[in-house]
């Protein structure tokens, strides 16, 4: 199979950390980022020891000029995958109790910036067969939202959604597959040790669907499992 490059945003720890372990051990060449150089020990040795099939990256998510540097950085690749994996989490804080400047971030992080990456970086997808993935979440359904909880939180993965629907809308004559995740409920930090999946497990499922959907061409909202999950 040819060489295949993906760009993971957000991989120092937890589900964009087990993306990339699962993409190299898939055999794809990734240019994983992180925003503090120096941090992220696992990240950092997976990279040491990948006899250069792992690229490590600096992008702060909240900073827009580093989005445009990096895709001036790797202008001259070609990407099969752009993962967009980075994300925060207010917890279950009330829209009356959240700062205004805790808000603001949550949406930048969670919903702009990721749009602004997708922006920056849909010239360097390879044609046909590239994939353009955003970590969305289960949250992010408003036909599912029967609990009401972590509003703020599901409401920006909700929007990131729904601009996503227009990122792939205005695509044009591009011949893209855009996806919008729902990784599961998953053992990270923001997921927490009571979660019930595995990051090995959410990974594999998740690149499952990357590599099955590529080429199809189409915007869907699908689970680990390869379901479609309802907007
Ligand atoms: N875990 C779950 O159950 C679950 C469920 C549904 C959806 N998700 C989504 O999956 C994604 C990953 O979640 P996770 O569980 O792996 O969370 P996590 O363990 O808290 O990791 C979050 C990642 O996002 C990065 N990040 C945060 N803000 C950033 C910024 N401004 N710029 C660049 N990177 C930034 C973090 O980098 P630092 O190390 O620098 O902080 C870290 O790599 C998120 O989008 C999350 O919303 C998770």
């Amino acid at each position: 199979m040819a060489e295949r490059t993906a760009l993971v945003v957000g991989a120092s720890r937890g589900l964009g950390l087990g993306l990339v372990k699962e993409l190299v051990g898939r055999g794809w060449n990734v240019i994983a980022t992180l925003r503090s150089p120096g941090t992220a020990s696992g990240l950092t040795a997976l990279a040491e020891n990948s006899d250069g099939k792992v690229r490590i990256e600096t992008l702060d998510l909240e900073k827009s000029s580093e989005i445009d540097a990096l895709a001036k950085r790797l202008s001259n690749e070609t990407l099969d995958l752009l993962f967009v994996n980075a994300g925060i989490s207010l917890g279950r804080i009330k829209a009356a109790a959240a700062t205004r400047e805790d808000v603001a971030r949550l949406f930048v992080t969670n919903t702009v910036a990721p749009i602004h990456v997708a922006e920056a970086f849909v010239d360097l997808m390879r044609d046909g067969t590239g994939v353009i993935a955003m970590m969305s979440s289960g949250l992010g359904s408003v036909s599912n939202n029967f609990r009401g909880s972590a509003d703020l939180y599901s409401a920006s993965k909700s929007a990131l959604n729904k601009l996503t629907r227009g990122f792939a809308a205005g695509l044009g004559d591009r011949r893209l597959t855009v996806l919008s995740i729902s990784p599961g409920w998953v053992r990270t930090d923001m997921g927490g040790p009571n979660a019930m999946l595995s990051v090995e497990e959410s990974c594999k499922g998740v690149i499952n669907v990357v590599e099955t959907k590529a080429g199809t061409r189409a915007h869907g909202f699908y689970g680990h499992d390869g379901a479609t999950v309802a907007w």
